[in-house]
């Protein structure tokens, strides 16, 4: 059994990750940031910590064997310099499907840039490492959930974007065989994970509102109403190329990946799926 340590576990893509390692058996250790673990199993230790400051990660390394590392904007550049103290480290790192755009989509794009950054830095590092790049992910929606319980609206830009959304519960499931095998046993594999099949927000749209037995109203916004609604949460680097990366998306023919069946022995989980699972969350 590991001592694994996992980032990013009060988000939405790694929030299943510490539960199913423990159920394995692991010993779990959790990297908190801002907002509190407060879901998290009483036997997940947690320590306080910051991706991008060094110090505190070299303290958070202390005793583990393998990490679930999430990307900040610079890559994984305080996290290469902490482990560079622990060569018995094993990485599993949690990039982006987005990678392969870069050279389309521009380098500088921050989107991209911190996934491209923190492949590189992490093969420089030299550590064993085997990389996830998950496409966009379900839980995505949750952004229209406060709009959904209030007024039973969305509004987006663009209703015909489409992709092949991922469930994170598979995402979790794929980190967590593994972190079970050991990332050894995955050294040096590039893993790209979809959901199981394509969906516009028009369809998300519809399945939310079948799912929670009431029709939502649509409403399309104006570019102006998009980047003044991101400028309330997101920061300036993301709102500046926020319009021109969706539209690079809509001129993508969006693939369906069947690594996740492939690796789970079962089908990768729909987007319905997650909506009748997270239901709670926005009613
Ligand atoms: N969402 C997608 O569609 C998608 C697709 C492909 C790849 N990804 C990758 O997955 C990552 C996580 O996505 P998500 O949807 O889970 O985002 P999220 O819900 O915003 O969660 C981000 C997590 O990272 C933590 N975090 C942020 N900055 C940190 C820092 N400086 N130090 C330590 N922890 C920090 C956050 O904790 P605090 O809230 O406390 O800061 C939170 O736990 C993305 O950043 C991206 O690299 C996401």
């Amino acid at each position: 059994m590991s001592r694994i340590l996992v980032t990013g576990a009060t988000g939405n893509a790694a929030r299943h990750l510490p539960g199913k390692l423990l159920a394995a058996g692991h010993s779990v250790r959790v990297l908190v940031h801002r907002t509190p673990a407060t879901e998290l199993d009483r036997r997940i230790e947690t320590v306080t910590g910051d991706l991008t400051d060094a110090a505190s990660l070299r303290a958070a390394l202390d005793g583990i064997n393998q990490v679930f590392l999430l990307t900040v904007a610079d890559g994984a550049a305080a996290f290469v310099e902490a482990a560079a103290a622990h060569p018995g480290l094993r990485v599993l790192l949690l990039s982006s499907k987005a990678v392969v755009n870069t050279e389309f989509d521009g380098f500088e794009n921050p989107i991209y840039r911190k996934h491209v950054l923190a492949e590189r830095q992490l093969a420089e590092l030299g550590l064993p490492t085997a990389v996830l790049r998950p496409g966009g992910l379900a839980s995505n929606a949750l952004r229209w959930a406060p709009a959904i319980r209030e007024h039973g609206r969305v509004q987006a830009l663009f209703p015909e974007l489409a992709a092949p959304l991922l469930d994170p519960e598979d995402l979790a499931a794929v980190a967590a065989l593994i972190l079970n095998a050991g990332v050894d046993a995955h050294r040096g594999a590039t893993h790209t994970l979809t959901g199981p099949e394509v969906v516009t927000v028009t369809d998300q749209v519809e399945i939310l509102g079948e799912v929670l037995g009431r029709p939502l109203e649509f409403v399309r916004l104006t570019e102006e109403e998009a980047l003044a609604a991101l400028a309330r949460t997101q920061s300036p680097e993301f709102v500046r190329d926020y319009i021109p990366v969706q539209r690079r998306y809509l001129t993508l023919t969006p693939t369906v990946h069947g690594t996740v069946a492939e690796l789970l022995g079962r089908p990768a989980r729909t987007f319905r799926q997650w909506a009748y699972a997270n239901a709670f969350r926005f009613a």
